[in-house]
């Protein structure tokens, strides 16, 4: 009996890893926003070998065979000399939001290799005046929610403000009056000293933070202080000339 329990162990480790490896199998190739990526793959093919994106169905994105590789969509490229090697990289020239997900390299009719196209989480900061729009970049139009976190805010998750699908946003009664969406862009109205904080734009649907935007609004003083401040100064200096020449005048010899 002891013998057998080894292989008992081996075979738990065996259905282990395959409960868990489809979650995570798939390598993830992470690129800059508009960088060139290269989704390696690697067979010698004796008919033909394409690569398809999952969410672009069945058509292939380019394919080769023994004659020639052709690019089906704009931006995907194949190198036949390459092919010919047994080398069926697919080179993206610009990773932009339309080109992320899964890809399914295929080689004589079989599946060799799925790869997950991913771009980096964007950061920027904002300073921005109070009063001014805040346009925030969502990248995209479809399952993406825009999370707020405040200054001192005592949430450390935020809170979710607007939703997108399919291009229509959705906000909370708080920011429907003041935000619009044009393409991708979110315009928050007449920013307030209360809006700064930190805004993250993820994607719902696969999880992925988008774009974290740190904005920081200009504490400024409003218009009649600074004219008040001004006054106040050039009171101060008439006064001071006036003290000099009074007292000259009382004491001229000096
Ligand atoms: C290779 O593909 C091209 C078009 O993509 C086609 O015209 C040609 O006939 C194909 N050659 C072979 C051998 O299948
Ligand atoms: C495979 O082809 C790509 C271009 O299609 C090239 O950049 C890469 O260096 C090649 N890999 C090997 C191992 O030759
Ligand atoms: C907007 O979002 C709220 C809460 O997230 C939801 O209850 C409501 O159905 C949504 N409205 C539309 C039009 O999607």
């Amino acid at each position: 009996m002891e013998s057998c329990r080894v292989p008992h162990h081996v075979l738990l480790l065996f259905i282990l890893t395959f409960i868990t490896v489809p979650v995570s199998a798939v390598t993830t190739v992470q690129v800059k926003f508009n960088q060139a990526a290269d989704l390696p793959c690697k067979r010698k093919c004796s008919r033909e070998a394409k690569w398809t994106l999952y969410s672009n169905g069945d058509d292939a994105v380019a394919r080769c065979n023994q004659t020639s590789c052709r690019s089906v969509k704009k931006g995907f490229k194949m190198s036949h000399d390459q092919y010919l090697k047994g080398n069926l990289t697919l080179t993206i020239t610009a990773a932009d939001y339309s080109k992320r997900g899964l890809y399914i390299c295929e080689c004589d009719g079989t599946d060799i290799n799925d790869l997950r196209l991913s771009i980096e989480t964007m950061a920027s900061s904002v300073q921005i005046n109070p009063g001014e729009d805040l346009q925030l970049d969502l990248h995209v139009s479809e399952r993406v929610e825009v999370i707020y976190k405040g200054g001192d805010s005592a949430d450390p998750h935020g809170e979710q403000i607007c939703t997108v699908d399919r291009s229509s946003l959705n906000c909370t009664a708080e920011y429907r009056p003041r935000t619009s969406l044009t393409n991708t862009v979110l315009t928050l109205r007449g920013v307030k000293l209360t809006d700064r904080g930190v805004y993250i734009i993820r994607d719902t649907e696969n999880n992925e933070y988008l774009h974290i935007y740190a904005v920081s609004v200009r504490d400024q003083l409003p218009w009649w202080a600074i004219i008040l401040t001004v006054a106040g100064l050039l009171l101060v200096v008439v006064l001071l000339v006036m003290i000099l020449v009074y007292q000259r005048k009382r004491h001229p010899s000096s």
